[in-house]
């Protein structure tokens, strides 16, 4: 056989991986395939009992009241915001305005989506980054050597009119209950840019990076990671870290999100109701470096689905993501080099997530 052919079994492989953890788990499964195994060091901690090693609690992460920023506490909630970025790159946030409905209906009807037939669901597959809808499974599953347990949809969200047309017409709900939970995470999202910008002491109203997200991008993404006969030997999501300026991600009840933190893995406990809010890429530019852009990674379980719904919100593509001029003078020079989206995607799009190699290249290194 020439070096160039691929034997029609290992092909027939593949092509079972390419249609997801959902599907491989529908036709029975009671092994990991070695196509999911990750490399012994990647691997979670686990003991015999298929019970996470805990080397501490669970991280409680620093918990924002968002009705306290609107009272006499304001003041007091924007340094939690600012220590919690700078020391986590996440905090939760409560009474962040989302009705429990809204939330509840928008988990249970992605449910729905990835208990459709494959068939329903595979509509929406393609390789196309760009395409308003993606379905997929891995991390990347057209370059993932190793692959993740995790089936996704991604969405795009704004301008909604744009692309509310080509989003999943199955179930029969699901177009309006996602289009009310994505209006909503914007409107919490730029909230957030405000506190955000106040707890870095830039002027929230008076400044072009706010306006510019404003009309930034946002993508829905939807994690479905299905029960796993043996979680110790692979991940829901490989660490990576966000691009964006801000993620805001709805959990269901199950754990499984791990950040790093002092170069530990350690849980975060989900909160029913609450939001877990982290740092991407490009806040931690923003920031000159003060706000930190952590990796992070999903574990998965012998006995629960998981679902899991992050918003990602952007600059503009148009848009030259660099540090606030406004935190920058003769004392605090740039740690980072002006960068524009078209090179921030070409670049994450080509290397493997792991580690944070876009940052790193992005740095300037003073003498
Ligand atoms: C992500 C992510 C975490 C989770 O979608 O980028 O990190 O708990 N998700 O699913
Ligand atoms: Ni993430």
């Amino acid at each position: 056989m020439s070096p160039t052919m691929i034997a029609p079994v290992v092909v027939e492989e593949n092509n079972r991986y390419q249609k997801g953890v959902k599907h491989l788990c529908d036709n029975g499964l009671t092994k990991v395939p070695t196509k999911y195994i990750w490399p012994e060091p990647d691997r979670p901690i686990f003991t015999k009992s298929d019970k996470l090693t805990k080397p501490k609690q669970n991280l409680k992460l620093p918990i924002i009241d968002f009705a306290e920023l609107l009272g006499p506490n304001r003041s007091h909630v924007l340094r939690t915001i600012a220590e919690a970025c700078e020391t986590y790159g996440f905090f939760q946030v409560v009474n962040h305005g989302m009705e429990g409905d809204v939330s509840r209906n928008m988990i249970e009807v992605c449910k729905k989506f990835f208990e459709l037939p494959y068939e329903e669901r595979s509509k929406y597959m393609t390789s196309d980054m760009s395409a308003p809808v993606r379905y997929g499974t891995s991390f990347n599953q057209n370059k993932d050597n190793v692959f993740c347990w995790r089936d996704f949809l991604k969405l795009y969200a704004h301008p909604l009119p744009d692309y509310l047309p080509y989003w999943p017409s199955s179930p029969s709900d699901f177009r309006s209950l996602a289009a009310t939970y994505a209006t909503e995470t914007r409107e919490m999202f730029e909230m957030m840019v405000k506190a955000i910008m106040e707890s870095l002491e830039i002027d929230g109203d008076d400044n072009e990076a706010a306006k510019e997200l404003k009309e930034g991008s946002q993508m829905v993404v939807v994690n479905c990671y299905p029960p796993c006969p043996e979680p110790e030997l692979t991940l829901g999501m490989p660490p990576h870290s966000d691009y964006g300026f801000l993620t805001l991600l709805l959990q269901d009840d199950v754990e499984g999100l791990q950040i790093l933190y002092r170069d530990e893995w350690v849980t975060i406990d989900p909160i029913p109701g609450s939001f877990v809010i982290n740092v991407g890429d490009h806040l931690e530019i923003f920031s000159n470096g003060r706000y930190k852009s952590v990796l992070h990674r999903v574990l998965v379980n012998s006995t629960k689905p998981r679902i899991s719904v992050a918003s990602l919100h952007s600059f503009p593509l148009t848009s030259v993501v660099k540090p606030s001029p406004k935190l920058i003078d003769e004392h605090n020079q740039p740690q980072y080099m002006d960068t524009d989206f078209a090179t921030f995607l070409q670049y994450i799009s080509t290397r493997e997530p792991k580690w944070k190699n876009f940052l790193e290249s992005r740095k300037i290194h003073h003498l």
